[in-house]
């Protein structure tokens, strides 16, 4: 396919309300490339089914997601934004691209060894085969470069590998993607267990911070956060919790880690902690306010999904007719 730009995909999962790492990880760095790609952003759906939704809720994130990814500064007449239930042309080229992922490199994915132990009544093949429809929806649309997180690189991999043993079989079909990581809140570590990533879908609600979170709440989540004895701001590995709030700090403020030491050179937790409150307060309230202020009309919101999912849906149809016909498969 010849591109004037190049594209920018990525994705995020309805499957809650959205996190600080989410936002700092992935969301804060998406607008950014509106100026120079062609912008595609999609609130996933279909993956978020391969874990119990409850329908309502599903329903009401998923129109809240896509109000927060305008917030955050996507804009929907820029940019294709779209919800991935909407195209089905994900879950048709996935089951393609199924058939040219081998059951080893699914085995070896991290986010399946971890869903699978944390829902281990629910292992289902949809959780399974899950990389496969990410590739899809990374694929359809020729992408050049994913935004996200560090915990994604790997299936950003797999899936440049997919692309790779398809274009080996059948020529140059599919563009290969290269994972775009940021250097400052790659990893956003969980406030009382700072070994493990910030989720959503953790149990202990103090563990995150929610976009949407009030600034009380923040508050106190911050200062629950858990640090260690020796009380100094310090960045270190053997400082996990002190470590995660510096780079917290360092991504709601724009500081270096250097700068926010000195900062704090002499002071205890007890400024610290309030102070990386106040900062991330302050951090997320545009994105919280402009969230709220889009979903008091889901008519406007509707007529953007739907005009997103017309305008993701031709980009796509292009890809799939093609892999269709490099295949075999006759003409419909
Ligand atoms: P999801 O919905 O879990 O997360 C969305 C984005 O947020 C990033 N992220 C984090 N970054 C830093 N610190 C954290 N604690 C943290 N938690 C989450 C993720 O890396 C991600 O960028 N499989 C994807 C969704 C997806 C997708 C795609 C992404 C489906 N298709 C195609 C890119 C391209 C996922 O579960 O993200």
């Amino acid at each position: 396919m010849i591109k004037d730009r190049k594209v920018s995909f990525s994705g995020i999962q309805p499957s809650g309300n959205i996190t600080l790492g989410n936002y700092v990880g992935a969301l804060r760095n998406w607008p950014s490339y509106q100026d120079d790609y062609d912008c595609v952003y999609c609130v996933v759906d279909e993956h978020a089914i391969t874990v119990r939704q409850d329908p309502a809720k599903l329903r009401h994130h998923a129109l809240e997601l896509y109000a927060q990814l305008i917030a955050c500064g996507i804009d929907p007449e820029k940019s294709i934004l779209f919800i991935q239930s909407h195209v089905p042309a994900h879950a048709e080229l996935a089951w393609v691209l199924n058939c040219f992922t081998m059951f080893g490199e699914l085995s070896r994915m991290t986010q399946f060894k971890e869903k699978s132990a944390r829902h281990a009544d629910n292992i289902n093949a949809g959780l399974f085969t899950y990389p496969s429809l990410m590739a899809a929806d990374i694929l359809l649309y020729q992408t050049d470069i994913v935004p996200v997180g560090e915990d994604q690189r790997q299936h950003v991999e797999l899936t440049r590998d997919i692309a790779q043993r398809f274009n080996g079989v059948y020529g140059d079909v599919f563009t290969l993607p290269e994972a775009v990581i940021p250097t400052v809140g790659a990893r956003v570590m969980s406030l009382q267990e700072p070994d493990k990533k910030m989720s959503k879908s953790a149990e202990n609600e103090n563990s995150y911070i929610l976009v949407m979170d009030t600034p009380d709440a923040i508050m106190r989540k911050f200062k629950r956060a858990i640090t260690d004895s020796d009380a100094t701001v310090r960045k270190s590995p053997d400082k996990p919790g002190v470590s995660n709030l510096i780079d917290i700090y360092c991504a709601a403020t724009g500081m270096t880690v250097e700068e926010v030491e000195r900062q704090f050179e002499g002071k205890g937790y007890g400024e610290f902690k309030p102070a990386v409150g106040e900062a991330v307060v302050e951090f997320l309230r545009p994105v919280r306010e402009e969230t709220e202020r889009l979903m008091a009309d889901k008519g406007e919101l509707e007529r953007l999904y739907r005009q997103g999912a017309e305008k993701a849906a031709a980009v796509a149809a292009r890809t799939l007719t093609k892999v269709h016909k490099k295949l075999g498969f006759l003409p419909r």
